[in-house]
C-alpha cells in the first residue's frame, strides 16, 4: 500500500527519492508525487501512474534542492488521479505532507476547516490534516512540531506521516500510529521511509518508530523523539540485517520468479540452527520461553490474513496431526470484530509476511488485551507485529518484492511444522521414532524442492494450454486442501483468471455444476492417506469432460492414466507435502500470468502490505 520515502541532508534529494519511490512499487499503488524544498521554495510533482510517469513528467521542472518527501498512494479517499495523489500541500503552499493510513474524522475536521476558510482541491483525507497543521499553525503560533503533534491528538485513525515546512528548511517531522516508519541515520543525513528498502542503499543503521511516537529530524539539531505526550524518547538504532542485491532480480525475469527459485535456500535459513538430525532435536529460540504454557494451551488460534491465512490452514493440520493441540483458524479481520472468546488459557499465533497488516495487527491486540500469549511468524525483522507480540520467530526469507506471496509461504510452512515438531515432542504425544523420521524429512525437504523446479518447462508447456480460460477450479485433500486454496489465489492474484479452491471432497456439493470441457481442475493429489478418494473424485470430473491438471507423487501410476497432464513432487512425509506441491501451482500460476501479458510483480489493486483495514 501507501509509501513513504524522505530524504534530508546535502546530496540532490530528487535521484535519491526517485530511486526510493521505485523500491517500494512493490507495495502496491496508482500514483506517486514529491514535494522538494530549495531556497525556501516548495515545488511538488505528483502524476497518476508508475514512478517512471512521474520521472517523465518532471524532466521540464527544476528539481533540485537536498531535502524532499515522496510518496506512492494506493487510492482510499477519493479516485487515483493527479490531484489525489500526495504530497499535499497547506492552503497558504507552506506545507507539505505525505501520508500512509486512513484519517477517520476527516470528514468533521474537514467541514471545521471549510468554516474557516480553508479551500480543498480534491478528496483525500491527507489533505484535510496539512489543512489542520496550517491552521494550528497559524492560530497558535506554534513551531512545525508542535503543530503536528497537537493536531495529531485531535484526528482518529491510523498514520505514518512525514512533513515539511517551506518557513523552517531543514527539517523533517515524521510520525507514526499503526502505520510503519523507520528512519535511516546516515552521516549528516537523514532517510525517512515506510519500509528499510529505499534506505538500505545509503545506511543500515536504522530507527524504527514506535506507535504513538513523532520524529523530529533537523540538520541543525538532530534527531529528537518524542511521544504524542511530549516526552522525550532515547533512540535506538538498529543494525539492518539485509543486503542491496536481495532488492534486485538478480537475472531472473520478475522478482516473483527469482523468489519461486529461491526456496530451496529460503526454506534452508528457516531451518537453520533450529534442527538437528543427527542429534535429534529441533528448537525455536522465541519459543523456549514460553513453551510449557504454548504446549499447554487450552487451544491456539492462529491469525492472518491472505496467503498467511492459507500458512495458518496448514498449520492447523500440522499442530492438531502431530502435537495434538486443537487449533482454530481465523481470518485476522473477522477474528478482531466478533467478540471472540480469548483469554489466558489460549495462545494466539499471529502470522505476517510483512508484520504490518492492518487487520492482524489489531487481532494482536484484542489478544494481548484478552491476556492470550501472542506468538509471531513474521518474515520483516523489526516490522509492528514482530514487535508486539510477546514472542516469536522470523521465518529469515529476506525481502519479498513479488506481490503474490510465495517464499513467505513456503517459510511460514517450515516454520509451523518446525513449531508442531517441538510441541509434539515436549507433550510426548509422537514416537521418538517417528518424531527422528519427521525430523529427517523435513532437513530433506530444500533439496526436494530444487527437484521440483527442474518441472519449470513441462509446467510453462501446461500453462500455455490453459492460459485462455476463464475460470479453473483447484481440488485437495487434508494438508494439500490449503495448498489447493493458495494455488487458486495464486492465480487469481496475478492472472486475472477466476478460480477456487476446495476441499475436492465437496467437490460434489456445488462445483461440480461448473464442470465441462472448459474447465481446468488442478489437482493436488499427492495424499496417501486418501488416494483412492481422490482418485474418485479425478474420475467425477473427468466423467464431466473437464480437464485434469494432476500433482502426483513421483512414479504414480494410476492418475497419470486419467489426467490429461501430471506433475510429479518427489515422495515426502504427509504432513510436508505442502512445502512441495505448492511449488508447481506458483510455477503454474507465473507462467499463466506472463502468457497473458499482465504485471506478474505488481498485479493491479493489490497491495503487498496493507495497512489499511
Ligand atoms: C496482501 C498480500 C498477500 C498477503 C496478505 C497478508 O493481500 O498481497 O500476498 O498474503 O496481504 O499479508 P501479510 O504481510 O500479513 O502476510
Amino acid at each position: 500500500m501507501c509509501g513513504i520515502v524522505a530524504y534530508l541532508g546535502h546530496k540532490p534529494a530528487w535521484p535519491i527519492l526517485i530511486k526510493g519511490l521505485q523500491r517500494l512499487e512493490y507495495r502496491g499503488y496508482d500514483s506517486a508525487g514529491i514535494a522538494l524544498m530549495h531556497q525556501n521554495r516548495l515545488q511538488v510533482l505528483k502524476k497518476k501512474g508508475k514512478v517512471d510517469d512521474l520521472a517523465r513528467a518532471a524532466q521540464n521542472y527544476p528539481t533540485d534542492g537536498s531535502q524532499g518527501i515522496g510518496h506512492t498512494r494506493w487510492a482510499t479517499h477519493g479516485p487515483p488521479d493527479d490531484i489525489n495523489a500526495h504530497p499535499h500541500t497547506s492552503g497558504n503552499q507552506r506545507l507539505a505532507l505525505v501520508h500512509n493510513g486512513i484519517i477517520e474524522n476527516y470528514a468533521l475536521l474537514k467541514k471545521a476547516l471549510e468554516k474557516e476558510g480553508h479551500v480543498f482541491q480534491g478528496q483525500t483525507d491527507t489533505e484535510v490534516l496539512v489543512h489542520f497543521i496550517e491552521e494550528l499553525q497559524h492560530r497558535e503560533q506554534w513551531p512545525l512540531e508542535e503543530a503536528v503533534r497537537v493536531a495529531l491528538t485531535r484526528i482518529t485513525g491510523a498514520y505514518a506521516i512525514v512533513v515539511m515546512d517551506r518557513d523552517d528548511p531543514g527539517k523533517l517531522v515524521a510520525a507514526r500510529k499503526a502505520s510503519p516508519l523507520v528512519i535511516g541515520v546516515g552521516n549528516g543525513e537523514y532517510f525517512i521511509a515506510s519500509d528499510a528498502t529505499p534506505i538500505v542503499e545509503h545506511t543500515k543503521r536504522v530507527i524504527y518508530l514506535n506507535d504513538g511516537e513523532i520524529a523530529t529530524v533537523s540538520l541543525r539539531d538532530n534527531l529528537q523523539i518524542r511521544t504524542m505526550n511530549n516526552e522525550v524518547q532515547t533512540p535506538y538504532i538498529h543494525e539492518l540485517d539485509m543486503e542491496i542485491e536481495q532488492l534486485e532480480k538478480g537475472g531472473y525475469e520478475h522478482f516473483m520468479l527469482k523468489e519461486i527459485y529461491e526456496q530451496p535456500t529460503t526454506v534452508a535459513d528457516c531451518m537453520r540452527g533450529r534442527l538437528n538430525v543427527e542429534q535429534g532435536w529441533v528448537r525455536l529460540g522465541g519459543l523456549d520461553d514460553h513453551l510449557a504454557r504454548v504446549a499447554q494451551a487450552r487451544r491456539i488460534i492462529i491469525a492472518a490474513c491472505g496467503t498467511s491465512w492459507h500458512a495458518g490452514l496448514i498449520g492447523e493440520y500440522l499442530i492438531e496431526d502431530l502435537a495434538r493441540i486443537p487449533v482454530e483458524v481465523e481470518y485476522a479481520s473477522e477474528l478482531r470484530y466478533r467478540n471472540p472468546i480469548l483469554n489466558e488459557e489460549d495462545v494466539v499465533i499471529a502470522i505476517s509476511q510483512s508484520g504490518e497488516t492492518a487487520d492482524t495487527l489489531a487481532a494482536v491486540e484484542l489478544a494481548r488485551e484478552r491476556g492470550s500469549l501472542v506468538y509471531g511468524i513474521v518474515n520483516v525483522v523489526g516490522s509492528s507485529i514482530a514487535r508486539l507480540t510477546h514472542c516469536g520467530s522470523y521465518i529469515h526469507c529476506g525481502p519479498e518484492i513479488g506481490v503474490a506471496s510465495t517464499k513467505a509461504f513456503t517459510g511460514q510452512v517450515t516454520l509451523l511444522s518446525l513449531m508442531a515438531l517441538v510441541l509434539a515432542h515436549r507433550r510426548g504425544v509422537l514416537a521418538e521414532s517417528d518424531f527422528r523420521r519427521l525430523l529427517l524429512e523435513l532437513s530433506e525437504i530444500p533439496g526436494k524442492i530444487a527437484q521440483v523446479l527442474e518441472a519449470n518447462a513441462q509446467i510453462a508447456y501446461i500453462a500455455g494450454e490453459i492460459k485462455d480460460r476463464t475460470n479453473a477450479i483447484y481440488l485437495g485433500r487434508g494438508y494439500n486442501f490449503p495448498v489447493a486454496l493458495e494455488g487458486a489465489l495464486k492465480l487469481k492474484e496475478i492472472s486475472y483468471i477466476h478460480a477456487e479452491g476446495y476441499p475436492a471432497a465437496e467437490m460434489k456439493h456445488g462445483p461440480i455444476a461448473l464442470i465441462d470441457e472448459n474447465m481446468p481442475v488442478i489437482v493436488i493429489a499427492t495424499n496417501k492417506s486418501a488416494y483412492d478418494k481422490i482418485v474418485s473424485n479425478i474420475q467425477e470430473v473427468k466423467a464431466r469432460k473437464g480437464m485434469v491438471i494432476a500433482v502426483v507423487e513421483q512414479g504414480d501410476e494410476v492418475i497419470s492414466q486419467l489426467a490429461d497432464y501430471t506433475i510429479e513432487i518427489p515422495p515426502t512425509e504427509e504432513p510436508f507435502t505442502p512445502l512441495l506441491s505448492v511449488i508447481p501451482l506458483q510455477l503454474l500460476s507465473y507462467h499463466i500470468a506472463v502468457m497473458r501479458d499482465c504485471n506478474v510483480d505488481q498485479p493491479r489493486n493489490l497491495a503487498k502490505s496493507v495497512t489499511v483495514e
